[in-house]
């Protein structure tokens, strides 16, 4: 049997690696084979353009041709051979994110990203998505407490993550049956709670 798909998203600061980590734990305590990624990267390739995206200055266009870059490889290598075998794959973001950050926070036009998606996925998409939603100032004040230097997209202005979050909350919106969102100002708690509860209706049915 063909493995789930599961994708974390949401603006920087949101608490998603730490959900995504937890999530993976989860689905293995239930005796599923996870595979765990992220994006940009997964693969070696993969890997070597997120160093590139989130570092070096470049056209907004480039940038959304190397997130579909870094993602066809990740497709290919890793996550359909992983379904195929009947694993689960819970990637740290997918194109939605393309989307919230090249259409939404850059303003990358919509039927340019649409003609990628449709090159690179050729209509797949994940079984379910995951949208931790916060304020931008809240996701701003957590990242700030980490101390870690910000890249080049958590370096971006308030207004570029607002439009990042309404970009998300927008497809939520247009795709409830994929895409939930997760508020992720409660306590960590609380989201596992919440998280496992999105899960097993979803992926369990
Ligand atoms: P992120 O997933 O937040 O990792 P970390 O927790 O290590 O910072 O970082 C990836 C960045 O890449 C994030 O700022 C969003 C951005 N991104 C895009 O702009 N477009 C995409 O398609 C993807 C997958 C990521």
């Amino acid at each position: 049997m063909r493995g789930k798909f599961i994708t974390l998203e949401g603006i920087d600061g949101a608490g998603k690696s730490t959900h995504h980590a937890w999530l993976v734990d989860y689905l293995r305590q239930r005796g599923k084979a996870v595979l765990a990624t992220r994006e940009p990267g997964g693969t070696p390739l993969g890997e070597k353009l997120r160093a590139l995206l989130l570092a070096e200055p470049m056209h907004l266009e480039t940038e959304a041709l190397l997130m579909f870059a870094a993602r066809r490889e990740h497709l290919d290598k890793l996550i359909l051979p992983a379904l195929a075998e009947g694993k689960w794959v819970v990637s740290d973001r997918f194109s939605d994110a393309s989307h919230a950050y090249q259409g939404g926070g850059r303003g990358l036009a919509p039927e340019k990203l649409t003609v990628l998606e449709n090159w690179v996925q050729a209509g797949f998409q994940p079984d379910l998505t995951l949208v931790f939603d916060l304020p931008v100032e809240t996701a701003r004040q957590r990242l700030a407490k980490t101390g870690a230097a910000p890249d080049r997209f958590e370096q971006e202005t308030r207004d570029f993550f607002e439009r990042v979050r309404q970009t998300y909350l927008a497809r939520a919106k247009a795709e409830p049956d994929r895409i939930k969102i997760i508020d992720a100002t409660e306590s960590l708690e609380s989201i596992k709670e919440k998280l496992e509860e999105v899960v097993l209706i979803n992926c369990f049915k």
